[in-house]
């Protein structure tokens, strides 16, 4: 067993923790004060103060909620039967410029972690700092790439140099504030780098890699955080100071590089995430279940889910390029914090029923014996007691399994059996109820046209005509490079002396992600990326006029890239060009090394407009009186917080692109024109084979051809009750605010089905004062359809009877699967419910 010291600036008082002895020894574990644990691992687990333990663990990210929801995220999950919470650390987030720091608000880690600790729960902290997780830049801050002589990710000194100073900064902060395993803290594990194995290799220089990889190693472990320090997906260079672990759909078959250390899953997506041009990805809850328990019923015992809450990409932290802002990545808990049935309450059966079995799991001999080609049944034995497992790996076969009695293991699934006799749990059969969510509105207020809306042109002025740029140089820059992200947009500017007028094609190459064409002050053409392609042209006709013209480019970008070999060199903006203006009369205009002018940012976003601050000017107050479909527009209005305490979005159909706040507070980008894309994968749906977000395989989707987000979300504590809030959009592409409506988000239909008689079925609306209005459907065999709009089967008068006796009128209800319910030919088939709420 490996025992790791105490984090050096503990205060507790504590036996003297072994510095000096080297990592691989068996220690005993030490007595410590004010509730401080020994946190050490073996080959089977790791093991706090003295005890193996199995870790359920998901991933909530601080800054993708706020702080008011934080307590209940957590409540959740550990009502979810999670004991541990998992979450990155946001670079970028925290040092937007460099030495400037943010640990405000959303970016208030301490606050998360002691959020973790009150709830009793164990956290990991992946501190990275680099973390890919579809954040801007991988969470690298942009202003690195200012810094001289800087490789990212290699082994240099400026790389090392910034990435040890961040480091150090967020692990004092940790030990301040006691929040490290040994101090008396949440913190188990902790993580440096992210997937580095998955792209060393692509690199080309490997022993600056794998000397950067050992280094990280090093300088983790200097930090003297006294808990273990993991790297995920590191199968090769492995430090011999750090736990490889594995991210992925399926870990089971996965083993960690050397003896001693236990079997950790970093990542179990739970979903997947959403770019503009893709639809919704939904991992089922039979497939999830069955990919946790063939990891316990293979040695592992860390598992942690990414994401059990995704959340919203507030600001401009989407990563990609072309992340959606809504992260909601199909997890246990929805995008608001909702839980999302059956996937939750499914995985809280299986969770229950792992923690119940957890001494055997970490100390029991296991024993595995095939029983059929891809099927396997594994014992485990402990103190004369025994649990089973019995997984079916085929994808379209059920089998019956002899243990005790006979077992029938649907295809793709897993049988838990805790005294290796009687089934507890199978993982293909949903116990639990399906929620529906809706976007409702509560008043008339809420009706689209019901917002009175003023506005004010973007001022484009200035970089139409005269010099104000922040610079020029003869070369189209790379746009990250040339402004640090500090804003989407990026002017590049120049102008040429023309004798007498001219029709001319306008051509500009750029690496996106979109682009504005202005000539003389004249918006000539727009064009964003699509279909993942992000180098395209821009081709328009223009016309110069006699004597100088000013040709204005406008770059935007939509979250910078997050992953791959070098991706922080992936270029953005007009990068290179060329830009070139072809004459129809044959002559061309080369502008590619003309002077250009930049200048970053737009001048909204200097004056802070999204701020409603007195002084700007708004124009018009009516729904007639504003213009739409007009580019460059900020639009303001003023609405009542929807009363209540469910979820409150935005429904922003009929805008086309922009960015949103409410009272100040960024709702980040906006794109409800981007449709989603009809692909292979959009109508098929079954749980059962390999789940794929990627290439062929990929099932289960929905909102194709549908705007790929419409709704935005505006949590609570942006909103002031009883008083006036602001909403501030803007609209770069030109769209109608008119139709903008907010919509409160709750359970609408709840199903649930009974196999057989003796179950109980169990129906809730899921708080917030909702009752159950009315039961759908109580029938056997209902063959069509999905909750919401079930049809088929053969409809029990009686069962109708006793459901709408028991649940009608109230927040939740229990009702047994009683014999009456058959009868009048209702005999085969499970009972299916479907019940409204409102
Ligand atoms: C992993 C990565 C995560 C996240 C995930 C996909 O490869 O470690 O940060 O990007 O993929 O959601």
């Amino acid at each position: 067993m490996v025992l790791f010291p105490r984090a050096s600036v503990s205060r507790c008082t504590m036996a003297a923790a072994p510095l000096a002895l080297p990592l691989l020894l068996v220690l005993a574990a030490i007595t410590t004060g004010c509730g401080a644990a020994t946190v050490a691992y073996n080959d089977r687990a790791v093991v706090i103060d003295g005890q193996r333990r199995i870790i359920l663990s998901g991933s909530i990210h601080y800054p993708r909620s706020t702080p008011e929801m934080w307590p209940d995220l957590i409540r959740k999950a550990k009502e979810g039967g999670l004991n541990t919470i998992e979450t990155y650390v946001f670079w970028n987030g925290h040092e937007p410029r460099r030495r400037q720091y943010n640990f405000e608000g959303n970016y208030d880690i301490v606050r998360f972690f002691k959020e973790i600790q009150h709830a009793g729960m164990y956290a990991i902290l992946r501190i990275g700092p680099y973390i890919c997780g579809e954040w801007n830049y991988g969470g690298l801050p942009a202003w690195l790439r200012n810094i001289p002589g800087m490789q990212f990710r290699l082994h240099n000194d400026p790389f090392e140099r910034e990435m040890e100073t961040f480091t150090t900064l967020i692990v004092d902060k940790m030990k301040d504030a006691k929040m490290f395993a040994g101090q008396g803290g949440p913190i188990i594990l902790a993580q440096i780098e992210n997937e580095y194995g998955n792209i060393m290799g692509e690199l080309n220089n490997n022993q600056s890699a794998s000397q950067y990889i050992h280094w990280c190693a090093d300088m983790a472990n200097k930090q003297k955080i006294g808990v273990p320090w993991i790297m995920c997906q590191q199968n090769h260079h492995v430090p011999h100071n750090v736990i490889n672990t594995c991210n992925g759909f399926y870990c089971h078959d996965w083993f960690p590089n050397r003896t001693g250390i236990p079997k950790i899953w970093t990542e179990n997506w739970t979903g997947w995430f959403k770019a503009w041009d893709k639809p919704d990805f939904h991992r089922s809850a039979e497939d999830i279940a069955f990919a946790v328990a063939r990891f316990f019923q293979k040695r592992g015992s860390v598992q942690n889910y990414y994401m059990y809450h995704g959340g919203t990409n507030f600001g401009r932290t989407s990563g990609g390029p072309y992340i959606t802002t809504s992260y909601d990545y199909d997890a246990p808990l929805d995008e608001y914090g909702n839980i999302r049935q059956p996937k939750y309450g499914h995985l809280k059966d299986l969770h229950n029923l792992l923690r119940s079995m957890e001494k055997i799991l970490v100390h029991g001999e296991h024993n595995d014996t095939a029983y059929a080609k891809n099927v396997t049944v594994t014992k485990y034995t402990y103190g004369g007691s025994s649990v089973c497992f019995i997984s079916n790996q085929l994808n379209d076969t059920d089998v019956n399994v002899t243990l005790g009695a006979t077992h029938l293991v649907p295809a793709w699934s897993v049988s838990i059996l805790p005294d290796c006799k009687t089934v507890a749990y199978n993982t293909a059969k949903i116990k639990t109820q399906t929620s529906v969510m809706v976007k409702k509105a509560n008043t008339v207020e809420e009706e689209p046209g019901a917002l009175r809306w003023s506005w004010m042109p973007e001022n484009l002025r200035p970089f139409m005509t005269d010099d104000r740029g922040s610079f020029r140089k003869t070369q189209l820059l790379d746009q990250i490079a040339a402004a640090t992200d500090q804003s989407d947009y990026l002017w590049y500017r120049t102008s040429l002396e023309h004798k007498g007028e001219g029709a001319y094609k306008l051509y500009v190459n750029t690496t996106g992600h979109e682009i504005y064409a202005f000539v003389n002050g004249k918006l000539v053409g727009q064009n964003h990326s699509a279909n993942g392609a992000f180098v395209f042209q821009l081709e328009t006709p223009v016309k110069l006029q006699s004597g100088k013209n000013y040709i204005s480019l406008l770059s935007g970008t939509v979250g910078l890239k997050n992953y791959g070999p070098l991706f922080e060199l992936m270029p953005a903006g007009i990068a290179g060009g060329p830009v070139k203006l072809v004459g129809t009369n044959g002559t061309d205009i080369d502008l590619t090394n003309s002077s250009w002018s930049y200048k970053s940012g737009l001048a909204g976003e200097q004056r802070q407009i999204h701020l409603d601050k007195a002084g700007h000017k708004w124009r018009g107050h009516n729904s007639s009186g504003i213009p739409v479909n007009r580019p460059f527009t900020w639009y303001k209005t003023s609405f009542a917080a929807p009363a209540g305490d469910e979820a409150v979005v935005v429904d922003l159909l009929g805008l086309n692109k922009g960015a949103a706040w409410v009272n100040g507070h960024s709702l980040g980008r906006y794109w409800p024109a981007y449709t989603a894309a009809e692909m292979g994968g959009c109508h098929v749906c079954d749980y059962r084979g390999e789940f794929k977000a990627e290439g062929g395989g990929v099932r289960c989707l929905t909102g194709c051809g549908e705007p790929s987000q419409r709704f935005y979300h505006v949590p609570r504590a942006f909103l002031r009750a009883g008083e006036p809030n602001t909403l501030v959009l803007f609209e770069e592409a030109g769209g109608d605010p008119t139709r903008a409506a907010f919509r409160t988000v709750a359970v609408g239909a709840v199903c649930a089905a009974a196999a057989e008689v003796g179950d109980d079925v169990t129906l809730s609306c899921g708080g917030h004062g909702r009752v159950v209005a009315g039961v759908d459907v109580a029938s056997f065999g209902v063959t069509r359809g999905s909750c919401g709009g079930y049809e088929g089967g053969c409809e029990s008068k009686a069962a109708l009877k006793a459901f709408t006796a028991a649940c009608v009128g109230r927040e939740s209800c229990t009702v047994k699967h009683t014999g009456a319910f058959a009868g009048a030919g209702c005999e085969s088939g499970a009972l299916t419910v479907q019940v409204t709420c409102s």
